[in-house]
């Protein structure tokens, strides 16, 4: 789909780099000829991805950092600076979520989410945007959020009013920093299995199955799919998408706003009694 050096001389931090959908990407963009910085909590996931990356012919390097921790993503990205040569482009992905009884949380459960979410996705786009705003230098955020922060969802109320937070953001810093040349820009994705998200929001069988059953496309996405869109808009070709949510969802979100959604299951007989009842009146 790419040429192959589309994300060449690129650098890229990475939050939650080491597994999941951070990792898928991190993979994709250091195929792409981009050196990637991964981040997170867990030092052996860290290694372990960016040993692949390496073993494949690509630049990675790591640091373990708490997002919630600004002092640590500071030196953290230090750190990716130093290794990488520079850094033109962040992801946004550790994410904390869980399914739970709204009125069940404790404060700390909902800090804990917004904190990695929201003030986590701040610490580390502060962090490299001073510095390309010193540097005078170009930048790229691409902030990973869910189609629930548009919408709003029951039962993640943490993950749903952070990601509605990180939503907010990137527009708002897409018109401050344009001037700047940095370019923020989301993605909403639906359900990509990932161990992270199935453990703590699917973690059943029936679960999986009544989530298939809702969806237009009767599949959850691939971690390819979300790659490919995370490498073009970091890329040097959609420099003019700024400001924008890219939502991947194969119909998810759409199929849940549509009025009549339901009757993608009606039987052949419904159609026939409208069909009846078309003829019938004037
Ligand atoms: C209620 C819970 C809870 C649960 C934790 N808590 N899990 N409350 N139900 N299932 C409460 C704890 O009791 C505690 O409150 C507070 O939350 C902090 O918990 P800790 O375990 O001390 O925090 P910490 O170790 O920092 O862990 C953070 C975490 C954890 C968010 C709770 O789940 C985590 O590290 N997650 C990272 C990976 C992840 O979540 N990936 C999925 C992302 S999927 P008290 O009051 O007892 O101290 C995603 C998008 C999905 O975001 C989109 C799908 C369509």
């Amino acid at each position: 789909m790419f040429e192959p050096d589309l994300l060449k001389d690129r650098s890229i931090l990475i939050t939650g780099g080491g597994t999941g959908l951070g990792r898928a990407m991190a993979l994709r963009a250091a195929v792409l000829g981009a050196g990637v910085f991964l981040v997170g909590r867990r030092e052996a996931p860290l290694e372990d991805t960016a040993k692949a990356i390496v073993e494949r012919g690509g630049r990675a390097g790591w640091a373990t950092a708490d997002v919630r921790d600004f002092g640590a993503v500071e030196r953290a990205v230090d750190r990716a600076w130093k290794e990488l040569g520079s850094l033109d482009s962040l992801i946004n992905n550790a994410a904390g979520n869980f399914l739970a009884r709204t009125e069940r949380l404790s404060p700390n459960a909902f800090a804990a989410v917004v904190g990695i979410v929201l003030e986590g996705s701040f610490h580390s786009t502060l962090a490299v945007a001073r510095r390309w705003i010193e540097a005078e230098r170009p930048g790229c955020v691409l902030n990973i959020v869910a189609t629930y922060a548009a919408s709003g969802s029951p039962y993640v109320v943490p993950s749903a009013s952070a990601k509605a937070g990180v939503l907010a953001m990137t527009k708002s810093l897409a018109v401050e920093w344009a001037r700047y040349h940095i370019r923020l820009n989301a993605i909403a994705p639906g359900p990509f299995p990932t161990e992270g998200a199935w453990s703590r929001l699917i973690p059943t069988p029936e679960a999986e199955r009544a989530w298939l059953e809702e969806h237009p496309m009767r599949r959850f996405g691939r971690h390819s799919e979300l790659a490919d869109l995370a490498a073009y808009l970091l890329s040097a070709p959609a420099e003019y998408i700024n400001g924008a949510c890219v939502t991947i969802d194969g119909g998810a979100s759409a199929c849940a706003q549509g009025g009549f959604t339901h009757l993608v299951d009606a039987p052949a007989e419904f159609w026939e009694a409208v069909e009846r009842e078309r003829r019938r009146t004037p």
